[in-house]
């Protein structure tokens, strides 16, 4: 069942409850962080299970959850016991291998390189690759890690940073993609300041929840565009307006925006420029469809060659999923700007389900798995 409203009283009950099955996972691997004091490497079991698909295909025919062999580091790399991950869009493009784009990327041409699903993590450093200096044994860590839906993830050392004290694991796994990528958007991209007026396209979801609240923190006025279920939703997020776009066109206003963080990507340029301040700042973060090749990057990337002869500033990115940027991640955490919205927690035999429900826009925020050990 997804909880699409009372989203504040339902996180405040599930992150204490996160918190306290954190620390006694926390305290094992602190035990054996402790006992190891080489700082090499751990006892680690030779068999993990992990939500995997060895070709590219549908949720139904490619993905299961399987065992298979705990994965070992390599150079600047290390291995981190997952107490958490963040199911993202990006998740569903690496079942489908779509678009095209992302196979020559490096993902796998005829079938995926990475079995192992997943990106979004939060876990502790079990074991260090040689080379491994930022990070030690037993660090409670959140970041991008391939192959994040296991129980045990390999992940580059500075593509992590420490969480926070007192924040709960499922909570940084859900920040360290969506999060980072609605603060780049925000604070480096979008430059918000106090005063402008933000419209915030795709507001429901994992980057629009966290850009709703970013841009709040920014001191900004934000209007946020979601579906008819979804609006209360981003009214507790702080959202100053809402539109639903089942019933009315966003675009179809007098309002002149300072900035545009277009996270769902659903209206020509021409049109989204029709709405922004003379000075005003359009984003490209995102968008579902397009054509199978390139799938919607190919209107960010008309937008940047277009920028320069116009007065609006059209800003188009990737995320860039380095430690700098998720330390700063990390501080909205830790001061409450931003609170991830977790939809529900899932173990890692659910994914599959979530998956769909990621698929048919039944997800509020973002679902978090929890990998629940014996201590
Ligand atoms: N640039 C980067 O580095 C980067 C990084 C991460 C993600 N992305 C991309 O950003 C996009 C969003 O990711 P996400 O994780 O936030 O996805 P998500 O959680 O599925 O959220 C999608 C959002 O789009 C909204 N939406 C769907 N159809 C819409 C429409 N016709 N009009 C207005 N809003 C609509 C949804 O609203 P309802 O649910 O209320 O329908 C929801 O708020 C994806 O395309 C993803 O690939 C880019």
């Amino acid at each position: 069942m997804t909880s699409h409203t009372a989203i504040p009283s339902v996180l405040a009950a599930t992150t204490a409850a996160a918190s306290t099955a954190d620390a006694a996972r926390d305290s094992t691997a602190a035990d054996r962080a402790a006992a190891d004091p080489t700082g090499a490497a751990h006892d680690l079991p030779e068999r993990m299970t992990a939500v995997v698909r060895t070709a590219w295909g549908t949720i139904d025919d490619v993905v299961g959850v399987k065992v298979g062999p705990t994965p070992t580091p390599g150079d600047g790399q290390v291995v981190l016991e997952v107490a958490a991950a963040g199911i993202e869009r990006g998740s569903l493009h690496l079942v489908s291998g779509l678009p095209y784009l992302m196979r020559l990327m490096g993902y796998g041409i005829r079938r995926p390189t990475q079995p192992v699903l997943g990106s979004e993590v939060a876990g502790r450093v079990v074991a260090l690759g040689p080379g491994v200096t930022r990070l030690s044994l037993g660090d409670r860590v959140f970041g991008v890690a391939s192959g994040s839906f296991a129980e045990y993830a390999v992940a580059d050392a500075d593509e992590l940073a420490h969480v926070p004290d007192d924040v709960a694991s499922d909570a940084a796994a859900l920040a360290a993609i969506s999060g980072a990528t609605a603060l780049e958007a925000v604070e480096d991209h979008g430059r918000v300041r106090p005063g402008h007026h933000v419209l915030v396209l795709g507001a429901s979801g994992g980057v629009g929840s966290a850009a709703v609240q970013l841009a709040k923190a920014a001191g900004a006025t934000v209007t946020g565009v979601a579906s008819t279920a979804k609006l209360d939703a981003v009214r507790a997020l702080g959202a100053d307006h809402v539109v639903d776009y089942t019933t009315q066109d966003p675009l179809d206003t007098d309002v002149r925006y300072d900035v545009i963080l277009d996270i769902a990507g659903q209206h020509p340029t021409a049109r989204l420029r029709r709405v922004l301040a003379d000075d005003g700042t359009l984003v490209f973060v995102g968008g579902e469809g397009g054509q199978r090749i390139t799938g919607g990057v190919g209107r960010g990337v008309r937008g940047m060659l277009l920028s320069p002869f116009v007065s609006h500033r059209l800003v188009m990115f990737i995320g860039s999923e380095d430690h700098e940027l998720l330390a700063r991640v990390a501080t909205h955490l830790a001061n409450g700007s931003l609170v991830p919205v977790v939809d529900r927690r899932i173990g890692l035999d659910d994914v599959p389900a979530a998956m769909h429900d990621l698929e048919a826009g039944r997800v509020t925020g973002k679902i978090a798995i929890v990998i629940d050990r014996e201590i």
